[in-house]
């Protein structure tokens, strides 16, 4: 767990001084993390931003560019259908997708206040597109590779509008004496440590999409 001395900032009403409107987004990711060890804020990404990326993965998704996801180390091990079924695509700002690179934007300024608030010295990420067609599942995990602990932080911002309970999909975390079930909606953004939290994704049924991801150092 970070040590975190960051100090939440009112307006001054003599100054006013700027209070960045995404920090109170990043404030509430943090706060939740801290007390609980996942993070969540509900409108962490906007929602024509979340619309846009729902749109470059069901476009990706038609033109059969969402792969099989693998396990271990790079994907160098073969798919295991029985561990997970999702189908995943690396985000790239070589891409020039001005909706991938504005994702990119908020991710370099979330990296930036967490590190200056809780001294996380994070310095790369990576992040994926995630499709889970229906029936698709991933079971009980941690996302740190024994053999590379380069990854820090999880990091997943779900793209489902209308999502219902009977739609299951839920990202369930296991917490030492408890399981806490989260519907993956739309603008919704999880954050926890990777090294720490084992995880699953229950079976989804109908197609679940998010943008996950991994802060690194
Ligand atoms: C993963 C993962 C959880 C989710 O991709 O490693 O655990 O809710 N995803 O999509
Ligand atoms: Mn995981």
């Amino acid at each position: 767990m970070c040590l975190c001395f960051y100090v939440v900032k009112t307006l001054n009403p003599t100054k006013q001084a700027y209070i960045h409107p995404l920090h109170t987004s990043f404030n509430t990711l943090i706060n939740s993390f801290i007390e609980n060890k996942v993070g969540i804020a509900e409108n962490f990404l906007s929602e024509a931003l979340s619309l846009h990326l729902k749109e470059n993965l069901a476009t990706l998704y038609g033109d059969q560019q969402m792969k099989a996801a693998g396990t271990g180390n790079n994907n160098i091990i073969p798919r295991d259908n029985a561990i997970r079924s999702d189908m995943i695509y690396w985000l790239d700002r070589k891409h020039n997708d001005e909706h991938e690179n504005s994702f990119f934007d908020l991710m370099d300024n979330f990296v930036g206040f967490l590190n200056e608030t809780c001294y996380t010295g994070i310095t790369g990420y990576e992040f994926h597109y995630a499709l889970y067609e229906k029936g698709s599942f991933y079971k009980k995990h941690l996302d740190q590779f024994r053999s590379n602990d380069s990854r820090q932080y999880t990091m997943i911002s779900y793209l489902n509008t209308n999502w219902v309970k009977e739609d299951g999909g839920e990202l369930c975390i296991h917490h030492d004496n408890s399981v806490e079930n989260i519907s993956p909606m739309s603008g919704k953004t999880v954050f926890f440590k990777s090294s720490e939290l084992e995880h699953e994704v229950l079976v989804t049924n109908k197609a679940r999409m998010s943008v996950t991801g991994w802060l690194k150092s």
